[in-house]
């Protein structure tokens, strides 16, 4: 069995890295069309696929912050190769999210909006799509306290003003919003929460803290500590992952070399890290006790990957090798049998292997949408590189 694997895995090591990506793509469209037609979905207007667990289709609908994920997916799929099928699904998909831009309720709406509404924006120009992606920016933007200076990620009585890492993923909206409206504000409030995620979130190895929370008399910073990460003072991969992107993206919309430095140094912590396996796919947290025997997480290996393509447009030619050696050795494991699906199987999600939370012993070792969506955006983006 190992024996057979291993050929498995040698014989797509050799295989050049453009056909490597475009049997990547052409499975995962396969598996993407499948999802899209499934029966239980397209009865209920209002379903999106969440996971997969026991044999089961998880659904969710709109208000689940991973609502828009598969809408992108198709949408990048589309992009790679334009087929009528692969367009009517990434309309049906994106439509299903729509109600969500107006949601004044969470953080969550760039992950929602922009993966979905902004990527069929940008291919379709679809004015519709720009109306939503306004007024979802406009909703997020009501979450941005100036006292603070952040834009606060969740309601509940846990925190009184919390704010966790990932939150530097939604405001690509907001620069997208700046850019269409003309309204600096949009703009203002990333910077505001870009610098004061740099001086709470971030420890002097350029590791980050999960969730910070801020006292909303004194707009102090209260307490830091995990929610989804294995201790408070450990590095959730996940949340080393969406600080590498968001960051990367600060650098991208404000050209401010600030943004870059702390980029490349998160990129630093996580590559260096003595406890990255070989292959770029990251346990679920780098401090996790039982290191090798604890579960890895192909959603931040795929983040990561997407995160170091773009960022390794902005550095120097060494940098950017290393950059893209990386991401391109986690693009052949999350490609492999070892993380990516049989046709049919995993219930037509791409990817094996993600967590969502696992002290909180939810979405372990299963297919989560977002691992999909940063994989085929990661496979793009080097088919892109490719092609330049
Ligand atoms: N933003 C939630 C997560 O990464 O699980």
């Amino acid at each position: 069995m190992l024996a057979g694997w291993c050929l498995t895995a040698c014989i797509q090591q050799e295989q050049p890295l453009a056909a490597m990506i475009d049997a990547a793509l052409d499975n995962a469209t396969q598996q993407s069309l499948r999802m899209a037609t499934d029966r239980q979905l397209l009865d209920n207007n209002d379903l999106l696929p969440r996971s997969f667990e026991n044999g089961k289709l998880i659904t969710s609908n709109s208000r689940w912050w991973c609502s828009g994920f598969f809408a992108g997916v198709l949408w990048y799929l589309y992009e790679n190769n334009p087929q009528t099928q692969l367009l009517e699904q990434a309309q049906r998909y994106t439509a299903r999210v729509q109600a969500e831009q107006y949601n004044t309720g969470t953080h969550d709406l760039g992950f929602m909006l922009y993966c979905s509404f902004g990527n069929g924006l940008r291919l379709t120009g679809n004015t519709d799509y720009r109306d939503v992606l306004l007024n979802g920016a406009k909703s997020l933007s009501q979450r941005f306290n100036p006292t603070i200076g952040l834009i606060k990620s969740w309601d509940n009585n846990k925190w009184q003003y919390p704010v966790i890492i990932d939150n530097m993923m939604n405001l690509e909206l907001l620069f997208w919003a700046a850019r269409e409206s003309g309204d600096t504000t949009f703009r203002n409030i990333c910077v505001s929460h870009a610098d004061r995620t740099t001086r709470e979130h971030l420890r002097p190895d350029f590791s980050s803290y999960h969730v910070v929370g801020y006292d909303t008399v004194s707009a102090e910073a209260y307490t830091k500590q995990t929610h989804q990460g294995y201790a408070d003072m450990s590095a959730w991969s996940r949340g080393q992952a969406w600080g590498l992107y968001g960051y990367t993206v600060m650098y991208r919309e404000t050209k401010d070399a600030r943004y870059l430095d702390v980029a490349k140094n998160i990129a630093n912590f996580i590559l260096t890290h003595p406890n990255m396996p070989d292959d770029g796919i990251p346990f679920w947290d780098f401090d996790a006790p039982y290191i090798p025997d604890e579960p890895r997480d192909a959603s931040a290996g795929a983040i990561i990957c997407s995160a170091l393509i773009e960022l390794s447009r902005y550095v120097d030619h060494s940098l950017a090798k290393q950059y893209l050696r990386v991401a391109e050795k986690q693009l052949r494991t999350l490609a492999s049998s070892a993380y990516t699906a049989q046709p049919n199987e995993n219930g037509n999600f791409i990817l094996m292997h993600g967590i969502g939370a696992l002290p909180h012993n939810s979405e372990v070792d299963v297919p989560l949408t977002y691992a999909d969506y940063y994989f085929v955006e990661a496979l793009m983006r080097f088919k892109t590189l490719l092609n330049e």
